[in-house]
Order: structure tokens, then C-alpha cells, then sequence
């Protein structure tokens, strides 16, 4: 039956993977739930200080019923302190699980990181994310790194008051023993600073009270709160109108100068990208097809996909009958070819692309691009 039916499985095959599944998961979540874990186990070191985070050879599995998602399949890339990095690619190619996996919050169990490492610096020392146990997270969630959703509506909580909310989150993180009433004058510092006028009434207000725009501001207090060394920002944009997003944009714009922390921004926008960042880095289907800075991604898109994307995004001024799309969808996680997953999509192959997945070129010391369209430009032939 399983044959006949491709991409349909029997009930037994099913609960043999289910099984499988469950042996696995429950392994890693083992290893996280221990107790008075050494430090040591989890204590890296950073390979550029000047990096706030580094991500390197990132595996995040999803071990479902139906089969394991390779939703991150190999991702390195790295933060520098007080720039901001975009991560830009369509819906599904794993940003999300990207930044989830920073922040310890995947669907557990069956989401898991099973390879590679994420090198958070903390000053003085740098933590291997993955190695850290739930107990340790904790403290580092909001200390360290903090991160803005998508849909502020469903991220406060409809019956308390935004005072309060935010309350919560000065007290929880607090170190010094502030009084009551301390913790309330930093939280109407912060509605202040995210640029809400009336703070004192929108303090006592509740959620469905604010605009959506206003709910977000309020997110990015909460982020604020701690003042951690990297904000993760997924889609802050997309649900807001075009005028209230330019706002919010400039908004984390300021306030990232003003408390010198790095800002990953992950977003499906180029012009959001285009606005905002100092490095972009490009995913598709689970992996980095291109990097480098702004600059260089913008002047010179070189892989088939980002230029596509390029392609796919409205220019002011310029008179087009259609705008262009790129053709096909993104593989089926579960079973990814092994050949270039952009293959069957692509306008631009080569005589190399039958052969196995790219291996990343070196265009320039920032620029890498996963592409066979690029192998004769350098004479090491790729540097993995
Ligand atoms: N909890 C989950 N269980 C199974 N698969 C998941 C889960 N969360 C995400 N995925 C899969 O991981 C892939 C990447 O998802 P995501 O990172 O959310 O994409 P996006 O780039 O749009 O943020 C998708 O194929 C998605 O179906
Ligand atoms: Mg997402």
C-alpha cells in the first residue's frame, strides 16, 4: 500500500516511525531536562569576538508521524555585536526555526536541534546554545536574547493590562530587588521610549484597547526590558499597514543605536531588508544559499534565487505587465533531493547541476553563494 500510494503511509509503517520517533526525542530531552549541569559542558568559545552570535553548521529536526523535517538542514551565519543581519527567504525555508532554535522555544518534543553549534557571546564568556540545559535557558531568554513575534495580538495577554504585562517583565528578570513602584517608573520609562505618548493611560490599558500598531511598540518595551545583547525580530512588520510599519522600522532602528545590541530581523520583505540591514543573508529550503553584506547582495545578487526574489519585488517607477515569479515551489521537506534543492526551479542551471548539493563559494571575504554557476570563478572550487 505504501508503494502504490507515494507520500501516503500504512497505520503500521506509521507507528513504526512514531516509535522510532519517540526513542530519539526522548533522548535529547533527557540530556536537557538534567539538573546542575557544569558549566563546563556548555562553555565554547566564540571564533570572532566580535560576533554576538554565531551560528555554524545548524541541524533542526522535526520528527513527526509522517516522517523527519529537515527544516534547518546545515545553517551557519553570524550576528557581529551592534549590526543588524537580515534573514530573508519564502514561507517554510526554516527562518523561524532558525531563530527558535536560538532561543530554545521549537515544539518540543519532536523539534530538536541535532547538529552544529550556536555560539552566544556574554562578555566575558560564550555559551554553546544547543549544550545549555532548560534550567540555565531561562536566565539567558531576555538577559541575552529576546526576541519580537510576528502578531503582537496573540503575544499579550488579552486580560491584563499592558502595566502590568509589562511589569511582569522587569520583576521576573530582576536582579537588584527593585520596589513596586521602581518597577513601574522603568516600565513607563520604556512605553516612553517606543515612543507611546500617553504611557501612564496606555499602562492601565488592556490589549484590545491599543492599536495594532501601538500592541507592537508594547512587544518591543518587553523585548527591551533587560536591554539583551541581540534582538530577534520575526516578520515585526507583517501584520501592520504600510505606514505604521515604516514607523516600527525606524523606531528598532533607534533604539538599537541607542542600547548597542544586535538586531537579527527576519522578514520575507527585501525593501524591509533594504531599509534596515547591514547583512543579509538568503535561506532556501532549510539552508543558506547566499550571504554577504547588504552592499554586496544588493549590487550583485548572485544566486539564481535571490535574484530572483530580486526580480519579484515591485520597483516605484518602473512600468512592468506582470511582475515576475519565480516558477514552482519550495521541496517537500521531508524527502530533499540530492541535488541542488533550487534545481527544479531554476532558470539559470549549468552542465554541474546534475552533481550533489553546492558547496559554498568565496565571491569575496563576506560574499558566499551556494551555486555551481560560480565554480570556475575560484580556484579552490569551493571551501566548505
Ligand atoms: N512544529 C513543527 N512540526 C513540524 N514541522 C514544522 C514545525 N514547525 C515548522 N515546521 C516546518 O519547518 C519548516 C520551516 O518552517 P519555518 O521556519 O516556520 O518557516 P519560515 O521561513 O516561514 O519562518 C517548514 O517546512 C515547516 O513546515
Ligand atoms: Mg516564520
Amino acid at each position: 500500500m505504501a508503494k502504490k500510494n507515494e507520500g501516503y503511509l500504512s497505520a503500521k509503517e506509521s507507528r513504526r516511525i512514531s516509535r522510532e520517533n519517540r526513542r530519539i526525542t526522548n533522548a535529547y530531552e533527557k540530556q536537557r531536562k538534567r539538573k546542575n549541569v557544569p558549566e563546563s559542558e556548555y562553555l565554547t568559545e566564540m571564533r570572532d569576538p566580535n560576533n554576538a552570535v554565531e551560528f555554524d553548521n545548524l541541524h533542526t529536526y522535526f520528527f513527526t508521524d509522517a516522517g523527519t523535517v529537515k527544516a534547518v538542514d546545515g545553517v551557519s551565519f553570524d550576528v557581529p555585536t551592534g549590526k543588524t543581519v537580515g534573514v530573508v527567504g519564502e514561507s517554510g525555508c526554516g527562518k523561524s526555526v532558525t531563530s527558535l532554535s536560538l532561543m530554545q522555544l521549537l515544539q518540543r518534543p519532536q523539534g530538536q536541534i541535532v547538529e552544529g553549534e550556536i555560539r552566544l557571546n556574554m562578555g566575558e564568556k560564550a555559551y554553546n546554545v544547543v549544550k545549555v540545559p532548560n534550567e540555565q535557558m531561562q536566565n539567558l531568554r531576555g538577559n541575552f536574547i529576546s526576541m519580537i513575534f510576528q502578531e503582537p495580538m496573540t503575544s499579550l495577554n488579552p486580560v491584563f493590562r499592558i502595566g502590568d504585562q509589562v511589569d511582569e517583565v522587569i520583576a521576573l528578570h530582576d536582579r537588584e530587588g527593585l520596589s513596586k513602584e521602581a518597577v513601574r517608573q522603568r516600565t513607563i520609562q520604556l512605553l516612553e521610549m517606543v515612543g507611546i505618548a500617553n504611557s501612564q493611560g496606555v499602562a492601565r490599558m488592556f490589549p484590545h484597547e491599543l492599536s495594532g500598531g501601538m500592541r507592537q511598540r508594547v512587544m518591543i518595551a518587553m523585548a527591551l526590558a533587560c536591554s539583551p545583547r541581540i534582538i530577534i525580530a520575526d516578520e515585526p512588520t507583517t501584520a501592520l499597514d504600510v505606514t505604521i510599519q515604516a514607523q516600527i522600522l525606524d523606531l528598532l532602528r533607534n533604539l538599537k543605536d541607542k542600547i548597542n545590541s544586535s538586531i537579527m530581523l527576519i522578514t520575507h520583505d527585501l525593501g524591509v531588508i533594504a531599509e534596515m540591514a547591514d547583512y543579509v543573508v538568503v535561506m532556501y529550503a532549510g539552508r543558506v544559499v547566499e550571504k554577504g553584506t547588504a552592499q554586496e547582495i544588493f549590487a550583485n545578487p548572485c544566486h539564481p534565487y535571490t535574484i530572483g526574489l530580486m526580480a519579484s519585488k515591485p520597483v516605484v517607477g518602473k512600468k512592468v505587465d506582470k511582475l515576475y515569479s519565480i516558477p514552482g515551489k519550495v521541496p517537500n521537506p521531508i524527502n530533499m533531493p540530492n541535488y541542488c534543492y533550487f534545481k527544479d526551479r531554476c532558470e539559470m542551471c549549468v552542465a554541474g547541476c546534475e552533481g550533489e548539493y553546492p558547496c559554498e563559494i568565496s565571491l569575496s571575504p563576506t560574499h558566499k553563494v551556494s551555486c555551481y554557476r560560480y565554480y570556475d570563478k575560484t580556484d579552490k572550487g569551493g571551501d566548505r
